[in-house]
């Protein structure tokens, strides 16, 4: 078996390994390519000596990044011997990213199957991703807001935009409102990089994501004092709030409702704007119990769970290890 990366003629051979889904995985492909998160040369084909493809996997990354950050559209023959091929493509695609430059790779799996990914067979994905190294990481729910019209936005918060307030002032605030969080993925990177380094990197993430500065705000109690921010934003196909939070002192009130109506507001504004249709849509960790009732009260739904896989690629050795 042999991978290898599309020629930009061939994407008809990547797209054909899930027919069902022809047009959704295709229309997804020009999206990704067109806002720089994919490439054609980051689509992989495995093929069997004169038996045609057999595997297929492509790169993800945030847009403007040079390396590879996840793994999507992973498709392998599942009903038959998928293990050894699946490895094989698996592993070959893990050394590309590590010569590429990434340290670590993730990969999402979607319940129930939905569009782009399709994620059929379940455990047979995990099993083999655990294969060469995956280690669960966090599960998240996920939710789209289907309320009609957008929400009130209770009076009692100031807000003050990026612009006005400055990034270092942003910035630390990112890092005051991300501590004791109920996030598995902000608390580990805080614990492994520090507060203030860890708000400092989440920010640049989150500038790679189009936005509009003036939606990234800070909100204030009357008395002037901080009560904590919403970020919303553009990934590729849709829109969302990329981060939320409120500072320790003032948690308990309530404020997040505050925060995520503005949030959503300015959101469904943006939409309007354009005249997109793309959804609104956001992740939060199953463990974040008062972010995920704060969503539900806003009128976002919890649609699916998502369940993250993350590889580290150590830089001395040609193998993936786990995390
Ligand atoms: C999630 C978050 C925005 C909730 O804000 P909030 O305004 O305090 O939310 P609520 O007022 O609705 O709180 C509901 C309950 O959860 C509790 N709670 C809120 N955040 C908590 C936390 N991090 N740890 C433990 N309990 C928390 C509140 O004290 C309150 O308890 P009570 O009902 O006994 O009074 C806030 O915890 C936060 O900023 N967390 C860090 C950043 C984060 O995780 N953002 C979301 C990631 S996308």
């Amino acid at each position: 078996m042999h991978t290898r990366p599309l020629r930009t003629d061939e994407l008809d051979l990547f797209v054909g390994a899930t027919p069902d889904h022809r047009r959704e995985v295709e229309q997804y492909l020009e999206n990704m390519f067109a806002a720089g998160s994919m490439r054609p040369e980051w689509c992989f084909v495995a093929e069997e000596e004169g038996e045609g493809p057999v595997g297929r996997v492509a790169f993800w990354t945030l847009p403007g990044m040079e390396e590879p950050f996840a793994l999507v559209l992973l498709d392998v023959p599942w009903d038959t011997d998928y293990v050894s091929g699946g490895t094989r493509l698996l592993e070959d695609v893990l050394e590309k990213a590590r010569a590429l430059g990434a340290e670590e790779i993730e990969h999402v799996v979607d319940d129930p199957p939905m569009r782009p990914q399709f994620q059929h067979h379940p455990q047979k994905r995990v099993a083999l991703l655990e294969g060469v190294g995956f280690a669960f990481r966090r599960e998240t729910g996920r939710f789209e807001w289907r309320g009609g019209e957008p929400p009130a936005v209770p009076g009692r918060l100031s807000f003050r935009t990026l612009e006005e307030v400055g990034e270092d002032a942003f910035v630390e605030a990112m890092t005051e409102v991300s501590e004791g969080t109920l996030d598995r993925e902000i608390r580990g990177e805080r614990e492994r990089l520090g507060a203030q380094r860890a708000a400092r990197e989440f920010f640049e993430d989150a500038r790679r994501v189009k936005h509009d500065p003036a939606w990234w705000r800070l909100a204030y109690a009357p008395n002037g004092e901080l009560v904590g921010l919403v970020m919303p934003a553009e990934p590729p196909g849709f829109l969302t709030i990329f981060y939320i939070g409120v500072v320790p002192r003032m948690r308990g009130q309530g404020y997040v409702d505050d925060l995520l109506a503005a949030g959503t507001a300015t959101l469904l504004e943006a939409r309007r704007e354009t005249g997109n249709e793309k959804p609104l849509l956001a992740d939060t960790d199953v463990a974040n119990g008062p972010m995920a009732a704060a969503f539900e009260r806003a009128g976002w739904v919890r649609f699916a769970g998502r369940r993250e896989y993350i590889v580290a690629l150590t830089p001395d050795r040609g193998q993936p290890a786990a995390v």
